[in-house]
């Protein structure tokens, strides 16, 4: 196992009429702006107990933060934020609700052009406090320190990490998930599906703690996931989702391991490109990627074979097919379709794909970074 320094600062509130606890996390006298999507909040009742729960606070509210949050939407939050002289940044929503708060919350007191902090790496020195109220349990961002942001005028899907931007607090409560549309829950459980095998599916580091975390993570989205998709109102089933994919990426799983996260670099551009899901590029990837790098992988996906879905019949290798159908098979099943054909797109955009990871430095993705452009395109015309 290598050294590590594990903190996570986000105080987790978990459970019903959780939302409440917003009026204790945030000072009286903050100047918040509260960051929310297309209006999901206003119809399922989050919003007024958002608000209940701000009581007689300086709120300002900003709506509009759409799914892959768009880079100039957000400036415009960071425009408002900085004429009122915001001090707080509440996120009300999915992961792009959040993410978008982040990057408003660090590109507020930045010094330069904001777009520098995705496009360049520019140091993040300061960011107003971010707390949030989760509405869509996929991407771990309600305890994690990273945002995905999008440009769409530039074709552009980008990411950046601060430990600054830890949500200083979260709240968890599963009924705020109950309204979600079946393809928003799937997609969730794929996500947070792929975020656990992106820790884990990588070679074996002598980290029995983390191996069996990652894999009780896999086991429970396997089981759990589909009876909340079958009953979207059973609590204690969606209870179980919104944990597990808090835990699939609070980074807890991937301390001191190699780490993999080509499929998900993959699937960013895959979104930028053609506007696919994010999940759904993830399902798409998966199991090509799995298959085009099962040499690596191998003894990994024998333990993988073995106690995520308790394959130990016949040889290693077709212990490893099976594995890798199961992982398909069990998208499919969440009715996450698994091959570019299905979103329309053509095995020509491997080439494109592997040429714009190259231009941004990703020419060696993966745990052993031997995931070239060249394997890249493997993997992606694999998966047409
Ligand atoms: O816009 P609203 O009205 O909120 O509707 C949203 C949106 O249309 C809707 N929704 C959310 N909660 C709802 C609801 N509808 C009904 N009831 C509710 N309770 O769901 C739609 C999708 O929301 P979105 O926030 O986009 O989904 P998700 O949470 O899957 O977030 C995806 C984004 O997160 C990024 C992805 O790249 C993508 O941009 N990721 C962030 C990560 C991180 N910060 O660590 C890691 C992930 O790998 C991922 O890349
Ligand atoms: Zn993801």
């Amino acid at each position: 196992m290598d050294n590590f320094t594990y903190h996570n600062p986000t105080r987790i509130h978990f459970g019903r009429g959780q939302i409440a606890k917003v009026g204790q996390e945030l000072p009286l006298n903050a100047r918040v702006l509260l960051l929310a999507g297309s209006g999901s909040i206003k119809r399922n009742g989050v919003y007024d107990q958002v608000r209940a729960a701000l009581g007689a606070r300086t709120v300002f509210e900003f709506f509009g933060v759409e799914a892959n949050p768009d880079f100039d939407t957000l400036m415009q939050a960071v425009g408002l934020s900085r004429r009122e002289r915001i001090d707080w940044i509440l996120a009300v929503g999915g992961g792009s609700v959040l993410d978008g708060a982040k990057f408003v919350a660090a590109a507020v007191p930045f010094a330069g052009d904001p777009w520098d902090i995705l496009a360049k790496n520019a140091e993040v020195k300061k960011a107003l406090p971010v707390g949030a109220v989760l509405t869509l349990p996929a991407t771990g961002s309600e305890s994690n320190s990273a945002a995905v942001i999008s440009r769409r005028a530039l074709k552009e899907k980008l990411a950046f990490l601060s430990p600054l931007v830890f949500p200083q607090f979260s709240v968890l409560d599963p009924e705020a998930t109950f309204s979600l549309p079946a393809r928003q829950v799937a997609n969730g459980i794929g996500d947070a599906f792929c975020h656990v095998i992106e820790q884990y599916l990588t070679y074996p580091a002598g980290a029995p703690l983390q191996d069996r975390f990652a894999e009780s993570i896999l086991r429970v989205l396997i089981e759990e996931g589909p009876k909340t998709l079958a009953d979207p109102r059973d609590y204690d089933a969606r209870a179980n989702l919104v944990w597990a994919a808090t835990w699939a990426l609070n980074t807890a799983i991937g301390m001191g391991v190699p780490q993999d996260w080509a499929s998900h670099m993959i699937g960013h551009e895959l979104t930028a490109l053609h506007g696919i899901d994010h999940a759904r590029t993830l399902a798409v990837v998966l199991p090509s990627l799995m298959q085009v790098q099962r040499a690596g992988k191998r003894e990994k996906l024998l333990q993988y074979a073995d106690r995520v879905w308790d394959l130990r019949e016949g040889t290693e290798d077709a212990r490893i097919d099976a594995a890798i159908a199961a992982t398909r098979r069990f998208y499919e099943s969440l009715g996450i379709a698994t091959h570019l054909s299905d979103y329309g797109v053509t095995a020509d955009t491997a080439a494109e794909v592997a040429r714009r990871l190259d231009a941004k430095g990703m020419a060696k993705l993966g745990e052993r970074g031997d995931i070239t452009p060249a394997v890249v395109e493997r993997i992606l015309r694999l998966a047409a």
